[in-house]
Parts: structure tokens; sequence; C-alpha cells
């Protein structure tokens, strides 16, 4: 039996990284919901600690039901191999956590989700690992201008949270490199299927599976993938944990697994700090990433259209989406989202607060919730949730108004989602007159 030499996107959600020598031939990737895998003498166990066998020991480690999802991302992302965790977060700390000791630094994007917003402010720094943010997205000189000798990772998300802008990766990715420094993605919102930022420069990929992944809003996951090209070994200096410090074997990390060195840190990290998924969620992100493509195909289209009705309404005030024509990011997404623009857009009703609470109170289709990439669609007010440990200079300078909502758009029929906003924008509309009225 042959297959074609080149498998598209489609049938590699499919297929790509089962277990194909599994002696009982199960169709669909079982859940091994084993806390350890038994030594079959005294030797294995000895050879399975010291790396020498193949062959799992301890699910805190790794797992075969984890593993397929790792062989099955890394594919999607053109990775050279991934790392499953308990979550997004995880899967951001765990890479970091990787690459930097006490006294390193890291340059972010204005533009990412708050989390790890704050996982980079106020967790990392009292570790003595200090993060600066650039000003502006985009501009390429103020990456250059942020880069210091202590600098270990340059970080942003391909299309940020919560307003859709696009990262140029091949421009972050080519001052990172010049500097010898390795660029982090945060490909959560785009998905391997519209946006593959491996392929255009960027060394490591992490995502919360939570989202589109898995797809249905029922499991969290992380994701870590290694486009496994960074030289570590050229900066030995920056990164000794992969290129200097030796283990029991004489080795270091590069010396022992070249090409996956990273990911072996990773794993390491991982193993030692715990964030470790249940093999039954890896099995649901599983089968969430087997209709990853229809379903953000139709996200996205829905997304556009509905943006696109929302920026010619009375009671809207901007929309923020990659794929309007009016967005200042149009050229950016015509080269990098050539598929689509994604589910998440933001919306900014006319009448500040008072109107986003009516309009967000009125919505009758759209979930309430903290979340992205379901299959419902969902709404979330910024100013007062997820950025609410903001002051109002901050929340101005990201351009996040008291206006402004977060739609993640589902699989809804588009007209039932379009009659739902625009019922909910007549109730922010009179909200806004009473507010214009000194009524409220
Ligand atoms: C872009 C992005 N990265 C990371 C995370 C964290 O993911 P999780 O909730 O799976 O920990 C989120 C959560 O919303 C996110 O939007």
């Amino acid at each position: 039996m042959t297959r074609p030499a080149v498998l598209g996107f489609a049938t590699r959600q499919l297929h790509a990284g089962a277990d194909s020598a599994d002696p009982h031939r199960p169709r669909a990737t079982p859940i091994h919901l084993s806390a350890g895998f038994v030594f079959d003498d005294f030797d294995e166990a000895h050879a399975r600690f010291a790396g020498s066998a193949d062959g799992f020991s301890y699910t805190r480690v790794s797992n075969p039901t984890n593993a397929a999802a790792e062989r099955r991302i890394a594919d999607l992302e053109s990775g050279a191999g991934a790392l499953l965790v308990g979550s997004g977060q995880a899967a951001v700390a765990v890479t970091l956590l990787s690459l930097v000791s006490a006294g390193d630094h890291i340059l972010a994007s204005p533009s990412i989700y708050e989390g790890t917003r704050e996982l980079l402010r106020d967790d990392l720094s009292r570790l003595g690992v200090h993060t600066s943010f650039v000003s502006e997205l985009n501009n390429l000189a103020a990456w250059e201008a942020g880069i210091r000798a202590e600098t270990r990772a340059l970080f942003a998300e391909s299309i940020a949270n919560p307003k859709n802008e696009l990262l140029d990766i091949a421009g972050v990715a080519a001052i990172a490199h010049g500097h010898g420094i390795p660029l982090i993605v945060d490909n959560t919102l785009a998905t391997p299927y519209l946006l593959r930022p491996i392929e255009h420069g960027a060394d490591v990929v992490v995502h919360s599976a939570s989202k589109f992944l898995a797809g249905h809003g029922t499991v969290l996951g992380g994701v870590i993938v290694d486009g496994g090209r960074f030289p570590w070994d050229a900066q030995a200096t920056r990164y000794p944990q992969l290129a200097v410090d030796r283990g029991a074997d004489g080795l270091t990390r590069v010396e022992r697994s070249g090409a996956g060195a990273f990911l072996e840190q990773a794993r390491h990290v991982a193993m030692r700090y715990g964030p470790t998924p249940s093999p039954f969620n890896a099995f649901l992100i599983l089968q969430g990433i087997e209709t990853l493509s229809p379903r953000v195909q139709r996200q996205s289209a829905t997304a556009l259209r509905l943006a696109q009705w929302l920026e010619s309404h009375p009671a809207v005030a901007s929309v923020d989406y990659c794929g309007l024509s009016s967005s200042p990011q149009r050229r950016l997404a015509e080269h990098y989202l050539p598929r689509g623009h994604g589910a998440v857009l933001s919306v900014t009703v006319h009448g500040g607060r008072d109107a986003a609470r009516a309009f967000t109170d009125a919505l009758g289709l759209f979930t309430r919730m903290t979340h992205l990439g379901d299959t419902r669609s969902l709404v979330l007010h910024p100013a007062s949730t997820t950025h609410v440990l903001r002051g109002e200079t901050e929340l101005a300078a990201a351009g996040i108004g008291q206006g402004l909502l977060r739609l993640s758009i589902g699989l809804e029929d588009p007209e039932d989602l379009i009659a739902d906003l625009d019922q909910a924008l007549t109730v922010a509309s009179e909200a806004e007159i009473l507010t214009r009225a000194g009524v409220r």
C-alpha cells in the first residue's frame, strides 16, 4: 500500500501521529489512563531511567495518548516535535522556564493574553527574570532597540488576543536571529490551519489547546512545538542548561538530543513542575483536531461576515478584525492569512461601559464566558474581566476601551448570530441615548 508523499492538512489532522504499531489495531487513539508502565525486568527499569531504552515509564514524563497528540500537533505546525501540557498557560510558563535563569530578560509584544502578561510582569520578575514590552506590535525598530545583552527570548502572539492584531513573524524572527535569540509565538488564535509560524521563522510555537484545537469548550490543554532549528550550541553562554551543563552521562542536552534539545529541556521542566495533562484530555484534544480545518474555515468566514456587518451598524464605533478591508493590517493579513482571519474579533459600541453592559446582557445566543475557539459563539468585556487589573491609562494604551467587547465566533448559522447582535445593539443604543441624556 502506498500513500501520497505529501498529505494535505485535512488528511494529516485525521491521521498524523497515530500509533500504527498498536497490536490491537484500534482506529481511534486509545486513552491510556495509567499512572505508569510496567518494566519487564530490573535492567529495563534502569534503561528507561537512564534514557537508553525507548518506552514509557510514568505519565508525568510521557504517556502514549499524550504522545499521539504531540506527534499530530507537531506535524500540523511543521515542527520537529511537541510536548503536551495541562493548559495554555502551562505551555507558556514551561517554555519560558526552559530558557531563562535569574538575571535574564524577555522582550514581549504589547498585545498578548492578559494571563501571560501577568506571568511575565509579576511572577517571573519575582524570580529575577525581567520582561519589557515593545511599544508597538510591528515596530521592528522597537523590537531591535529592546534587545539587551541578557535577553533570552522574544515572545509574541501570531494573532493577538483580544484585538485580532497580526504579528509580522518573519520581521521579528529576523531581528531575534540577528541577536542569536529564539522567537516564541503563541499561535492559539490563528491555529496551524490558518498560519504556521515555524514556516515564517519562529523557533517555538505554543498553544492553548483548550481553544480551537480541542474546539468544543470541554477541556484544558496546552502544547509546545519546537521547530528544531535553533542553534543552541552556537549560543552556549546564553543557554548553559542546553549547551554547557553536563548530565550524569557526561553529555550536554544538545550533545544528547541534537535538534530535540529544547524539547527535552521543556519535558524536564514539565516533569519537575508537574503540569501534566490527563490522557483523557489528550484524547479529547486529538478528537477535536480531527475537525479543526472545517471548523476554523467556517468560523473565519462567519467572523468576516459579522465584522463587515458590525462595521456598518450605526451603534458600532469600530471593529478590530484584520480581515476587513479597512484594517490597517490588511496587507500583512494577505501575506500571512490567505485561508481566513480567525474567529476572534472585537467590536466597540458607542456609549462606553453602560452600552457594553446593555449589549452583553441583551445577547441571547452568544454565551457570556471567558473562553475562545468554542463551537458556540462567546462574548466577553475585557475591561471589566480579563483586563480588570489594568488602570485606565494602561487600557487606553492597549486600545481597550470601556465599550469594547471580544467576540469568539462559533458554528451557529450566521443569520442567527446577526439577528442576536442586531437586537442587542438596539438595546445598547437605547442605553447610550439614556447615558447621553444624563438619565443614567
Ligand atoms: C492566546 C492565549 N494564550 C494562552 C492562553 C492560556 O490558555 P489556558 O486557558 O489553556 O491556560 C489563553 C487563554 O485564553 C490565550 O487566549
